[in-house]
């Protein structure tokens, strides 16, 4: 259900502050890919603009047709081409001559641990391991489960499932094993890709234990590949269990790449919706690679000389898109670290930068507020005169850090894009252009060249860019023309694609992106965050209902409400109100504990509560619906807004007095 009315105080208050432009420089402007020009050429003839876009790549047979919408809201773009996604990302380069170009300077976390692989090393690394995978039986069509740390075997293996026309599920390695079964399951992929362990701050852990425990009631999957990264000891399950090394480094590094239809599936891509079920965004070929070579190469200004950083992870859609289809579908030359940004201590993503003299960097807004919270200093102590552009994603930057982000990162010159997109667009939608936006902190500016967006009310009509600016009215972003890199559905449930998607402006037939919005007087987009019951923690989207059904499923729980609070580092913070069972009244004396580590074995480590409050009663509607609203505003610390369709006002003396 959608909520009617939209109510949204996220970081408001910013926007009071009179607007102040950022233009780029004109030695910037001066030589930009993209010009101003782009967005007429867009806006005159959209289709044929993507057309040319889709030229960017090498078509085994070119396209007749762009976009095929007849069957809306399932999407065809360049329905008649072929092409091969993985000859794109890497044999094309080697034949243009630039095999011996960096694709990846790999940092382990282990400092020291590095590793240079060139784009003709990848082209053999690539075809080695589509070899070992059709050895193994699997076909164009099928599924394989990737749930690796970052490790450029990672990205070889996404590789080579594309080169086949095989889907892979990508599960970010800091999944449980309860959540990577679900995944596995419900794809049921033939096969998961994985390692031995893990670096984490120093520490190695066992990652293949989670795999063990998450496919032993799986029958759909006949193997499990391993490759040996910490060295640490694993159980094997002989026949099932094979090594990367005793497989794929033994396979032929020639193999001829087929060509599929622009529409052949190409991955699935797990992500929370409002229930606790995630959903399986499916992506597909043509349409995905053109969207995300376009956007790599215009909004990040890629140039030859380049060396691009984005920190994303591969277990989500930022490191698919802007770390393996976008950067190598341009051939550049990029870093990848494995690490988190404060192993050995909190230089290293400088030290990184130094290193590589790192050009581009590409990462969240929680880092940038983590380190404003380190202070500067330590971006002080090194050299960062290489970066020239910055990025951030996953969620609104507030102006504060954006500026800090360029007055310490980016030496107060330095363009900053600020992209809006989901898991669902797979590609950057809203995004200023580094050499034409004269961006504003906080906003995301507007629509890319191609792209249409619109904020309009309950009823579909459009907003006026700063009619209300004074009063905060927002409403809700919607995309209402189709795009090259949209989502293909919603794996094995087109009801819930249609129903999650399309169904809140069906009779305008346009993409409900669940974000509330709002213009401001010059037009340009302030998006403000989920407006459904979904939570936005360090830019990772976890659903209310994922948390609330793991919590429940502790067997002292008899019911529980989680809500997302605002937090200066993370965005938001998980906030959950919990009712024992009568039976485990006053519960163990650890029990926040017990339940922090439930959360932890269920989902994740990052979906842990930051709060968790035992409380007597939930705030419910006289139909039953428990008033997250009000709930936020207790952990918020805020007045109570209205409180009058609640059945019994007086719960909320109880659960404030529980805090
Ligand atoms: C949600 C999508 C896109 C890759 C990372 C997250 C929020 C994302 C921004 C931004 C404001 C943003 C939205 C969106 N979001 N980027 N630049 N400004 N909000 O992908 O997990 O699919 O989450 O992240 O709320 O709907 P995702």
């Amino acid at each position: 259900m959608q909520p009617s009315v939209i109510k949204l105080t996220r970081m408001t208050e910013a926007h009071t502050e009179a607007p102040t432009h950022y233009p780029p420089s004109a030695a910037f402007a001066a030589t930009a890919n993209a010009t101003a020009e782009i967005y007429d050429r867009a806006e005159a003839d959209r289709l044929g603009f993507w057309a040319e876009q889709a030229k960017r790549l090498s078509w085994a047979t070119p396209f007749t047709e762009v976009l095929d919408w007849s069957e809306a809201p399932f999407a065809k773009w360049f329905a008649d081409g072929t092409l091969n996604v993985a000859y794109n990302c890497v044999d094309r380069h080697v034949e243009a001559g630039n095999g011996d170009r960096v694709a990846i300077h790999w940092e382990g976390e282990p400092v020291g641990d590095a590793r240079d692989i060139t784009y003709a090393q990848l082209k053999d690394d690539v075809s080695r391991a589509a070899n070992a995978l059709t050895a193994l039986g699997l076909s164009a069509g099928d599924r394989v489960a990737i749930y690796m740390p970052m490790v450029p075997e990672a990205i070889v293996a996404m590789l080579a499932c594309a080169r086949l026309g095989v889907m892979h599920s990508v599960v970010f390695a800091g999944f449980s094993a309860t959540a990577l079964g679900a995944r596995v399951e419900d794809a049921a992929a033939k096969l998961v890709i994985t390692t031995d362990g893990q670096y984490r701050r120093g520490q190695a852990a066992s990652l293949k234990t989670a795999v063990d425990e998450a496919v032993a009631n799986q029958p759909s999957v006949e193997h499990v590949l391993v490759v040996k990264r910490t060295g640490i000891d694993v159980d094997w399950t002989p026949g099932r269990d094979l090594w990367w090394h005793e497989t794929v480094e033994q396979a032929s590094p020639e193999h001829t790449p087929e060509a599929f239809d622009a529409e052949q599936p190409l991955f699935l891509l797990y992500t929370s919706g409002t229930t606790g079920k995630p959903k399986g965004i499916v992506h597909t070929s043509g349409g995905f690679l053109t969207q995300a070579s376009y956007s790599h190469h215009n909004v990040f200004d890629i140039k030859a000389d380049d060396v691009y950083w984005c920190t994303a992870d591969i277990g989500w859609v930022t490191g698919h898109t802007y770390i393996v289809y976008g950067p190598l579908s341009n051939g550049v030359t990029q870093v990848v670290y494995e690490g988190t940004p404060t192993s050995p201590n909190e230089h290293r993503h400088f030290d990184i930068i130094e290193k590589y003299g790192v050009t581009i960097y590409y990462t969240a807004p929680t880092l940038i507020r983590t380190f404003m919270k380190l202070g500067r200093q330590i971006p002080e102590a090194h050299d960062l005169s290489s970066l020239r552009l910055l990025g951030s994603v996953g969620e609104p930057i507030n102006p504060e850090a954006w500026r800090w982000y360029r007055d310490h990162i980016g030496a107060g010159t330095a363009p900053i894009v600020d992209t809006w997109w989901q898991t669902e667009t797979g590609a950057i939608m809203i995004s200023p252009l580094p050499g034409v936006t004269a961006a504003k902190p906080g906003s995301a500016m507007t629509p890319l060249p191609g792209i249409s967006a619109k904020i309009v009310d309950d009823n579909g009509v459009e907003l006026v860019p700063g009619a209300d600016e004074a009063e905060h009215v927002t409403g809700y972003l919607v995309l209402d023309k189709p795009w090259p890199s949209m989502l293909r559905g919603i794996w094995g449930d087109d009801e819930r694609f249609k129903d999650t998607y399309w169904s809140r402006f069906a009779e305008q037939g346009w993409y409900f992106a669940g974000d509330g919005a709002r213009y401001d007087a010059d037009g340009n987009i302030w998006v403000l965050g989920r407006i459904d019951d979904v939570m936005n923690i360090s830019g990772h989207r976890i659903s209310t209902a994922e948390v609330e059904s793991a919590l429940v499923g502790h067997s002292g729980v008899a019911e529980a409400a989680v809500v997302g609070a605002t937090d200066a580092t993370t965005g938001q913070a998980i906030c959950a109100f919990v009712i024992l069972k009568e039976s485990a009244h006053g519960g163990s004396d650890n029990i926040v504990d017990e339940l922090r580590a439930q959360v932890s074995t269920e989902i994740s480590p990052i979906a842990k509560p930051r709060e968790i409050h035992i409380v007597p009663e939930l705030p419910k509607t006289r139909s039953g619906k428990i008033m997250r609203r009000l709930l936020r505003d207790v952990a918020e610390g805020r007045d109570l807004g209205d409180t009058s369709t609640l059945v019994d006002p007086s719960v909320f003396e109880a659960i404030r007095a529980s805090k």
